[in-house]
């Protein structure tokens, strides 16, 4: 389906990126039903929502109109029935493959046959996941930055089987949202992850030799590299518990030593401490 014929969206998962990915389509005008098992997640989604939309109007980007207009666009759901009216639809639910697997092939069977079914995994392979589906052609990675409002990066992955139409539809719909996307090959982690959790992994392992304090090591990368947020930081925001799937993805995926997950991030995620989300990561947030 090419990109101008999409208007009513599906977003399934109302988690930190479901969230922010509904938010986006609808500030670009596009119906967005956002769908979750839990009714408490989507009433948390619409408040974080509204949260990121008033920062938007405090700082004169974005007016009470469209705040409003954008809200209005935004319709939750509880069940997947919405989904059969879909032009296109983003997956942004739990990081596990089994559970992906098994919604793209219910998926498969809701929406019309001519819909993109998108996912925003951020290491899961998309090949595996077309395979789930009669549609593998029509099935790719949308992967976007958290906070999705403010990145203007979006990954796109091409599975195995996925047409050209598709990526150039996906890539069409970015440059709507005012993003850019970039294509990468499905292999473990695509390019973001790839680079990044490496990084990450080896911040822990410098914690947990005590080459440097949490602070002195985020203070080196930000200071020293001008990275906005220093490594640690930037873990407790993305959740430990993910960093943790991602590594893991990466160890097994490509089968090199490099991606071991360092014990620490093992001992504080069966601690629960997961970063932000959890209160306690790295950092201890109020
Ligand atoms: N919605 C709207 N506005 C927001 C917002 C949101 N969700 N979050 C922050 N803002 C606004 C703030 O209101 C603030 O506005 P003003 O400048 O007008 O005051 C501005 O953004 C900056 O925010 P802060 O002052 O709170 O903090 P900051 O200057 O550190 O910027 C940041 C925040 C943009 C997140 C910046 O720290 C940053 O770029 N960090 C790196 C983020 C990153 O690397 N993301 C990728 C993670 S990896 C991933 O997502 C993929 C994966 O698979 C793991």
């Amino acid at each position: 389906m090419a990109t101008h014929s999409i208007h009513h969206v599906g977003v399934i998962g109302a988690g930190t990126m479901g969230n922010g990915i509904a938010q986006v389509f609808a500030q670009s005008g596009f119906q967005v039903s956002l769908v979750d098992v839990s009714a408490p997640a989507l009433d948390r989604a619409r408040a974080a929502i509204e949260k990121s939309l008033g920062r938007f109007v405090g700082k004169g980007s974005l007016s009470s109109t469209d705040r409003d207009a954008t809200l209005n666009r935004i319709a939750t759901a509880t069940a997947l029935d919405p989904l059969a009216s879909a032009d296109y639809v983003i997956e942004a639910i739990v990081e596990r493959a089994d559970a992906k697997r098994a919604l793209f092939a219910t998926l498969d069977t809701v929406t019309r046959r001519d819909v993109i079914l998108a996912s925003n995994t951020s290491s899961i392979s998309i090949t595996l996941l077309g395979a789930a589906t009669t549609r593998p052609d029509l099935v790719l990675g949308m992967h976007f930055m958290n906070p999705v409002p403010l990145m203007t990066l979006v990954e796109l992955i091409r599975g195995q089987a996925t047409a050209d139409d598709a990526m150039a539809t996906a890539a069409g719909l970015c440059a709507t949202l005012g993003k850019t996307g970039v294509e990468a090959a499905d292999y473990p982690g695509f390019i973001a992850n790839r680079i990044l959790l490496p990084m990450l992994n080896e911040a822990f392992f410098a914690v947990m030799e005590g080459v440097g304090t949490p602070d002195a090591i985020d203070a080196v990368m930000r200071g020293g590299m001008n990275h906005p947020m220093g490594p640690l930081t930037l873990a407790d925001f993305i959740g430990l518990d993910v960093c943790l799937a991602i590594l893991n993805v990466l160890h097994d995926g490509l089968g090199d030593p490099k991606y071991r997950p360092c014990p620490l991030l093992k001992r504080m995620v069966a601690a629960g401490h997961l970063g932000r989300k959890s209160g306690q990561g790295f950092y201890t947030y109020a």
